[in-house]
């Protein structure tokens, strides 16, 4: 029997210039810079222009770029109508990847249309950085109308996460929120091959278009065991209630073979390298909501699991009560994740377009031997 690694478990399909995670030295690189250098030192645009341009922008280079990423925020009218349409009990993440594919049909419409919209590297960029402006506008609506509200238009003078809070909220809140969400955007934008943007990269493959990729990897993120695990930490959280009741709780959880969400990684076997950035981010926000008692439980769990599993958080687990205290619905916590990760997953698309292969593997035929219709029993 030909040998199998399922899942792809240590498999190399590729090669890729965009990031680099280094399990051995618990680092992620993108485009050879630290990610905690560049959480510490950039804002999330400029870590969006490393990673779709290779190098990090000059001042007019920012400037530029940042224009065009404003002028693209206010929420499309046809987008809000198809989102009116859809029923509030469709998950968040429903909505986002319906609104993604309005948008990429909407694009479509821009240009004289041949009948197959393929995939083209410098126009994908712009479609890129376009859909990229209007995600924030998508999910802060969606959140809105779940609440009752009216849209909020954008403000030309925020940056972009800034803004993502204004459109949800109806104002800026204070600094430390701000910052804490631009870094988790900064450590969510890439991560290599995963399945989300190796989903991406297969949709590509058939010369696609870049915005049937995006929907597909949001399709691949919205599992729990990807990005749905940043919602599924809270939803943990909730159940257990209070970091006394977390060891009974654990215990009868792994009892139950349950998979403990926030815990664990295919490639980070010893930690995943963004966890100690989100975590001091979570610190600042826990300060500044006076809510101890949610580190509390996450310090319990944490360490619980260490002992009982040897098993360490990813980046899903201080996320989820930081989108928590911001004040985001808990449903909303995945699309968070794709307005970051947009950016990696384009810039992957237009990497897997500019040397493309047919992503196409084989697998081993376990179903019955040839047999035939006419020697049918009865
Ligand atoms: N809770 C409990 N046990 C876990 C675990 C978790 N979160 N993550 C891994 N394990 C255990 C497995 O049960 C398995 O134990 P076994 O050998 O006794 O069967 C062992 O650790 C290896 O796990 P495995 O599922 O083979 O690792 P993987 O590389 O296939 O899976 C994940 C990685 C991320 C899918 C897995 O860790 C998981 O489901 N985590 C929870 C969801 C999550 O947080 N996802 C976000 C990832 S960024």
């Amino acid at each position: 029997m030909t040998e199998i690694s399922k899942g792809l478990a240590g498999v190399v399909v590729d090669t890729t210039a965009i990031s680099k995670v280094d399990p051995a030295s618990n680092s992620l690189l993108y485009r050879g810079y630290p990610v905690q250098e560049l959480a510490d030192a950039c804002s999330f645009e400029e870590v969006a222009y490393l990673i779709w341009h290779g190098e990090l922008p000059s001042a007019e280079q920012l400037e530029a770029f940042e224009s065009v990423e404003r002028a693209h925020r206010e929420l499309d009218p046809v987008v809000r109508r198809v989102v009116d349409e859809l029923p509030e009990t469709a998950h968040p993440m429903d909505v986002l990847r319906t609104a993604a594919s309005v948008v990429g049909a909407r694009e479509a419409g821009l240009a004289p249309l041949t009948g197959h919209e393929t995939a083209d590297e410098d126009l994908d960029l712009q479609k890129a950085v376009r859909l990229w402006a209007q995600i924030p506008a998508i999910l802060a609506y969606d959140q809105r109308r779940r609440r009752g509200l009216d849209v909020v238009p954008p403000r030309e003078d925020l940056g972009f996460s800034a803004n993502l809070l204004h459109m949800t909220f109806g104002d800026v809140p204070e600094l430390v929120v701000v910052n804490a969400l631009d870094v988790s955007m900064i450590l969510y934008a890439e991560h290599s091959f995963n399945a989300s943007t190796f989903a991406a990269r297969v949709i590509t493959s058939t010369l696609s278009d870049l915005h049937s990729a995006v929907v597909g990897a949001i399709g691949a993120l919205k599992g729990p065991l990807h990005g749905g695990a940043n919602e599924a930490v809270m939803h943990m959280f909730e159940e257990i209630g209070t970091a006394e009741a977390t060891r009974a709780w654990l215990e009868r959880a792994l009892a139950d073979k349950r998979k403990i969400m926030g815990f664990g990684h295919r490639v980070y076997k010893n930690g995943d390298s963004r966890v100690p950035t989100m975590r001091a981010a979570l610190d600042s926000l826990v300060e500044h909501y006076e809510r101890p008692d949610l580190l509390a439980l996450y310090d319990e769990l944490e360490a619980a699991m260490a002992e009982a599993k040897g098993i360490k958080p990813n980046l899903d687990y201080p996320s989820g009560p930081a989108y928590h205290l911001m004040g985001f619905d808990t449903a909303a916590f995945t699309p968070l994740f794709v307005a970051s990760r947009v950016v990696g997953w384009t810039a992957h698309v237009r990497e897997q377009l500019a040397a493309n292969s047919l992503i196409r593997p084989l697998s081993e035929y376990t179903g019955p031997a040839l047999r035939h219709v006419v020697d049918r029993a009865g």
